[in-house]
């Protein structure tokens, strides 16, 4: 359907019957997209801070392999769900913020992601000893980022402009901080108190944003960390009654996950009354990460705990010998693989999740309104 047919149309209720049953008339619905978070996200930042040779930027083939055939940072066989979402919407794969100076190189948004990015200061780790993957690029960092970018981009009014049109996506972060405060060996019970503080950062970030003019934000749980073949491996015990047995995951670790869901979810119903002409909107990674878990064949999956390249071992995970290494194992078919490398998703594995996020996108009023009142504001110019 073209757009002309539509585009003058004035009732909400119309637009939003259409918005719900044709997906492809939200091509066009942001200009632009800006992203934040870890390595789920992370478009080829790595490169820059951590060099081509390192471990933390993915650099190595298989990484790349499936979609891009050849490394670009992701860590993955292929595309993120950032990418997927990108190409939902009709937009180019939104490009890492450190790979280029120019507006024209940023004209569809850019990507502030950063592999091992924590949500707080990494200096919080540095002091237990824990050292974390990264040379700053935490999550204030980004938003600081974030600031240098649209000052380049834009003054004032059309600052508002590209703000008000513009996609971001929050998220997903907190992994790295669980992941360091696991690391320093800092007790369950401990590690639950760290919660309220991480998403206390996240929630400062967002509100950043949301001052600086950001209109539709989309905030990402964290994975059901105990499903991970790297925390299967790194947290192996002989106790049966870990396990889940349905899915095989480590259900304390899993508790973390559902802890940081809980407070997350919360936070975002305060500030959706803080701010409500802001579209604020879950997206459900731990849900549908699980589901998946779940009934892995329903969505053509044939493994879910074993990671497809790694070090062997029961999970294919082993830190002595990453995805990449030279000696690594690597599967023959990604696409039946949910975990890539036992931290990150294969290209297949972020293709689900992204579908089911962004359909559950569409069935969130708050994003749909967002979008169709948008479009009916531009009608009406
Ligand atoms: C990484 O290596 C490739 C091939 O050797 C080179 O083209 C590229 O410029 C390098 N990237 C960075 C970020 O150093
Ligand atoms: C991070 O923490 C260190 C040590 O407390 C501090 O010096 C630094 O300014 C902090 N960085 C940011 C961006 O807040
Ligand atoms: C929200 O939008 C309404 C209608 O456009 C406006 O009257 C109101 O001031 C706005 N509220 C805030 C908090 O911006
Ligand atoms: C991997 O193999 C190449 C070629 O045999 C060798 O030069 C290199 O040092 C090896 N790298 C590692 C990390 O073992």
């Amino acid at each position: 359907m073209a757009n002309s047919e539509w585009h003058y149309t004035t009732s909400l209720i119309i637009l939003t019957t259409i918005l719900l049953n044709s997906a492809c008339l939200t091509v066009g619905c942001y200009s632009r997209i800006f992203s934040f978070g870890d390595s789920l996200t992370d478009t080829g930042n790595n490169l820059k801070v951590f060099g081509n040779f390192s471990r933390d930027s993915c650099s190595q083939l298989p990484f790349g392999e499936t979609y891009f055939q050849q490394p670009t940072g992701r860590c993955s066989d292929g595309r993120l769900i950032l990418d997927f979402i990108a190409q939902e919407f009709g937009l180019p794969f939104v490009p890492p913020y450190l790979g280029g100076k120019s507006r024209d190189y940023f004209r569809h948004g850019a990507n502030f992601a950063l592999s091992g990015a924590t949500a707080l200061n990494h200096s919080i780790y540095k002091k237990m000893g824990v050292s974390v993957n990264t040379k700053g690029g935490f999550l204030d960092v980004q938003v600081e980022w974030f600031k240098k970018l649209l000052n380049m981009l834009c003054s004032n009014s059309d600052c508002r402009e590209i703000l008000e049109n513009a996609l971001f996506l929050v998220g997903e972060i907190g992994v790295n901080d669980y992941a360091a405060l696991l690391t320093a060996k800092v007790p369950f019970t401990e590690i639950k108190e760290f919660i309220p503080g991480i998403i206390n950062r996240i929630a400062s970030a967002i509100k950043n944003l949301i001052n600086l003019g950001a209109k539709t934000l989309v905030i990402p749980g964290i994975f059901p960390m105990g499903c991970l073949p790297a925390s299967l491996t790194l947290y192996k015990t002989n106790r049966a009654e870990d396990y889940d047995t349905t899915t095989g995951c480590l259900m304390w670790l899993n508790k973390l996950s559902e802890y940081h869901a809980q407070l997350l979810l919360a936070e975002l119903d305060e500030m959706r009354d803080l701010y409500p002409n802001v579209s604020i909107v879950y997206a459900d990674y731990y849900g549908v990460y699980n589901s998946i878990m779940e009934s892995p064949t329903q969505y053509g999956m044939k493994e879910t705990i074993v990671a497809c390249c790694g070090g062997g071992g029961p999970y294919n995970f082993a830190l002595s010998l990453a995805c990449g290494d030279n000696e690594s194992r690597l599967c023959q078919e990604p696409s039946e693989y949910v975990s890539w490398d036992g931290l990150h998703l294969t290209d297949a594995g972020s293709k689900i999740i992204a579908k089911l996020v962004i359909s559950n996108l569409y069935s969130e009023s708050h994003f749909t309104m967002s979008c169709s009142t948008r479009q009916q504001l531009k009608a009406s110019y």
